[in-house]
């Protein structure tokens, strides 16, 4: 049975409600992808089910385009290829970012042969990484567009922060989102990131509060806040506990000093945990929320969650966002 299959069969045990199902074109999807160096060539991280096609050909087509030169480069030069380990790529739809990642530290030769690959390959940004050490050649933040709903919102992201792996689904989750709304005010959003889909659903919410323990995604969702002129979103750099001890006014924190908590009048919460699920406390928290949305890349937390949550499944999407694996992302109006 194949893993549509088998989860549909698996959700069937909760709800009657059918899901909408969204797949993913079986090449270029990939957003970001990341990759072993050995013996001169790329090879893949390989997934736990190792079922990988042609790895070559999932990353993005800007990826793709450039991964060739890049290897030339990197095995024209000893500097470049000693103690190589990892090369990440991520790309905006034009930008590439390219993390080169080392075991030894990165002196002025490797910076001299790492500023060659940033000027004669078009729309790459070279980084390099080694333990406790960063040498970025070409600017940090790649910027993605995100068009939607005739707008287009700029969301920026570097390579330490999550961003939706999949290309072609990612604005499709957005506007399953948007269509299964219904009346909303403010939203509360856990596990934001650097704001893949804060900004984007910021437009349908009167005000959104948004939190994500990763400073690196808060700083950039800032940023990402001011370039697009939005003033509905408040963002602050809180983990799911301490979200839920804060609104539960069992703890204070300076970082909320600035935020009027008693100006929000809820309407929905959004999840979008890592893969572990939620915690007892997040669940605890949403039990006072009349609507919630939960973004999931793991149907079996999602299963377990949903059974403690004690929710209905209103409305519930699949989508395939890593083709040939095992995974799947489900998005969920409960
Ligand atoms: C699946 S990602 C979703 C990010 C964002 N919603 C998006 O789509 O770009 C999960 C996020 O949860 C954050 N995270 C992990 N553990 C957390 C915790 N205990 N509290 C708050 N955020 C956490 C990660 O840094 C990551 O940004």
């Amino acid at each position: 049975m194949n893993k549509l299959s088998k989860f549909c069969k698996e959700l069937s045990n909760f709800t009657k409600i059918k899901p909408e199902i969204y797949l993913s074109p079986a090449t270029g999807y990939r957003a970001r992808a990341e990759f072993g160096f050995s013996k001169s060539s790329y090879t893949m991280v390989v997934d736990e089910d190792k079922k990988y096609m042609d790895k070559s050909s999932i990353p993005h087509t800007s990826i793709q385009q450039l991964m060739p030169n890049l290897l030339s480069k990197i095995n024209e030069s000893e500097t470049l290829q000693k103690k190589l380990f990892q090369i990440n790529f991520r790309t905006s739809g034009t930008k590439c970012l390219a993390t080169l990642i080392y075991h030894k530290q990165l002196k002025e030769e490797w910076i001299h042969v790492a500023k060659d690959i940033q000027e004669s390959i078009k729309n790459i940004s070279v980084i390099g990484r080694s333990k406790k050490q960063k040498v970025s050649i070409g600017p940090e933040d790649i910027e993605v567009v995100c068009n939607f709903d005739n707008s287009s919102f700029r969301i920026l992201q570097n390579d330490l922060v999550f961003f939706q792996p999949n290309f072609y689904l990612y604005s499709l989750m957005i506007s399953f989102i948007t269509q299964q709304l219904q009346e909303p005010n403010d939203l509360l959003e856990l596990y934001c990131g650097c704001g893949g889909f804060t900004l984007p659903l910021a437009s349908k919410f009167k005000k959104v509060f948004a939190t994500e323990n990763n400073r690196h995604s808060i700083r950039l969702l800032k940023e990402s806040i001011k370039l697009n002129n939005l003033s509905n979103i408040e963002t602050v750099r809180l983990s799911d506990n301490e979200t839920a001890s804060a609104l539960a006014n069992k703890r204070t924190f300076r970082r909320l000093e600035n935020i009027n908590m008693q100006s929000y009048q809820f309407s929905h919460i959004l999840v979008d945990p890592p893969r572990a699920g939620l915690s007892d406390e997040t669940i605890n928290l949403s039990k006072q929320f009349k609507n919630m949305i939960y973004i999931s890349c793991n149907p079996e937390t999602f299963l377990r969650d949903i059974v403690k949550l004690e929710r209905n499944i209103k409305s519930i999407g699949i989508f395939d966002q890593f083709t040939n694996t095992q995974h799947l992302e489900v998005v969920a109006f409960l």
